[in-house]
């Protein structure tokens, strides 16, 4: 039997792009298709638009192999069926998530097609947003051309090629089961637990496992804030609690709180949703709450150390919002940086990937007065104390009899537990980790 040509809109998203690479790594003819055309042609040239292990050597083989294709003329999804829709949903001002993207895109595919196609929705959408885009079709009487299909994606940045290839679950919500098993059976690993549902169901699965998620790096801050208290060790208790089966180990880590792209945003989203069925996701609310917390402690421990933060040096380490990304996009080291200029500090800040705010997408301009340093070395010279937000390996291994000796004051705050603390004390630095 032939093998589905796939079309993936948003090709070149962080999400598409692993979706169009994978589907043609599993011998699918695929295309990326993405409205920015300078992206497209730099694809073509082999510059992937972010890092993501693994994920170069797919798309230089796929490429040459010709299953993966790119596009900019929405016209070249013709031919294929299904279609992903990959799409940004980012946060609007009350959390919720705005998928106009989402509803622009399913339209411009519907709109393309002379025959009908299956249109899977990857995006996180908010509860509802797919019997909406259903409803929008009818009503825009094109619905003859798109059936609605919600396949939530659960990839992790760093690893998100490993959980494309290795997936812990397939979700399909629809309202054709036979379609719904044409979607799930394209990634086909049959050890794989599939749950064919519908589309309410899909969306819930989504947000629920990311809210999950974060409650469980809320909770074990938490409990962070006690092991400080009574001198106990926030590591051993994850460990000891994360032997049991029932709880597992993951997430579990401690630290100065979750960011990225997802977990926040669809917390916030989640929250948004309870709020608008005039319900409250009391539970919710201080699993963010917790979080904002987390991000001010590291700033308040330098606080408690060095008295005012106003005029005072400090070398920041690690601007990704975490390891073994380049990605920025709502990381927690953001908002701290801005707290600790609003209380006067002045900053150097260093990434092993991220070079400057501009690279990131930002303007320098929101960071007035913030230096960056080519190593952390240069970040902690001279400074009253360094700050660790970013768990990078290389941070890792550095020489901290190197480090102390470069700052004033001997002192770390690490939001990311990096080191043993009494190998840091054995080593004259005052050091002060979350829950250690
Ligand atoms: C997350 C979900 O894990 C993934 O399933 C979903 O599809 C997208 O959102 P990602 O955004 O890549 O993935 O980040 P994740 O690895 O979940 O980490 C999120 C944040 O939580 C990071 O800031 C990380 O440092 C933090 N974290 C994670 C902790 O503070 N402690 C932990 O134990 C784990």
């Amino acid at each position: 039997m032939e093998k589905a040509q796939i079309g993936v809109v948003g090709g070149l998203g962080h999400i598409g792009l692993i979706q169009a690479a994978c589907l043609a790594k599993l011998g699918y003819k695929t295309t990326g298709y993405d409205k920015d055309m300078q992206k497209v042609e730099e694809i073509l040239k082999g510059n992937l638009p972010f890092y993501e292990p693994g994920l170069h050597e797919i798309v230089e083989k796929t490429l040459k192999n010709g299953l993966l294709k790119f596009t900019s003329n929405v016209e070249d999804l013709k031919s294929c069926d299904p279609i992903f829709i990959c799409v940004g949903t980012p946060s609007l001002p009350d959390g919720e998530a705005d998928v106009s993207q989402v509803f622009a895109s399913v339209e411009e595919v519907a709109r393309n097609r002379k025959s009908p196609c299956t249109v899977v929705i990857k995006s996180t959408v908010p509860l509802g947003t797919n019997r909406k885009i259903a409803k929008y079709l009818e009503e825009k009487s094109l619905d003859d051309k798109a059936v609605i299909v919600s396949n939530p994606e659960f990839l992790q940045e760093g690893s998100g090629v490993r959980d494309f290839l290795k997936p812990s679950r397939i979700i399909v919500g629809a309202q054709s089961e036979e379609i719904a098993e044409k979607i799930a059976g394209l990634y086909s690993p049959p050890e794989v637990p599939v749950i064919i549902t519908t589309w309410e169901n899909a969306e819930l699965i989504k947000h629920a496992a990311n809210a999950f998620l974060a409650n469980k790096i809320s909770f074990i801050n938490e409990i962070a804030v006690l092991c400080e208290k009574v001198g106990g060790d926030i590591r051993v208790v994850s460990r000891g609690i994360g032997l049991d089966p029932r709880i597992n180990p993951h997430f579990l880590e401690a630290g100065a709180g979750f960011s990225g792209p997802c977990l926040e945003k669809d917390l916030k989203s989640l929250i948004a949703q309870f709020q608008k069925k005039g319900k409250q996701a009391k539970l919710l609310e201080s699993v963010l709450e917790v979080n904002e917390e987390k991000r001010k402690e590291v700033v308040h421990k330098l606080e408690e150390q060095l008295g005012t933060l106003a005029g005072k040096h400090i070398g920041v380490l690690g601007m990704a919002f975490k390891a073994e990304t380049d990605d920025v996009r709502d990381s927690h080291s953001l908002p701290i940086v801005r707290y600790l200029l609003s209380l006067g500090a002045m900053l150097t800040v260093h990434d092993p990937w991220v070079k400057s705010f501009r690279e990131a997408g930002f303007s320098e301009d929101d960071f007035p007065g913030v230096k960056w340093a080519q190593t952390p070395y240069e970040a902690a010279d001279g400074k009253d104390a360094l700050l660790i937000l970013t768990a990078w390996p290389e941070y890792r291994a550095l020489d901290m009899a190197r480090i102390r000796d470069s700052l004033v004051h001997p002192l770390i705050v690490d939001g990311r537990n990096l080191f043993d603390p009494r190998e840091m004390k054995a080593a004259n630095i005052m050091y002060l980790g979350v829950g250690i």
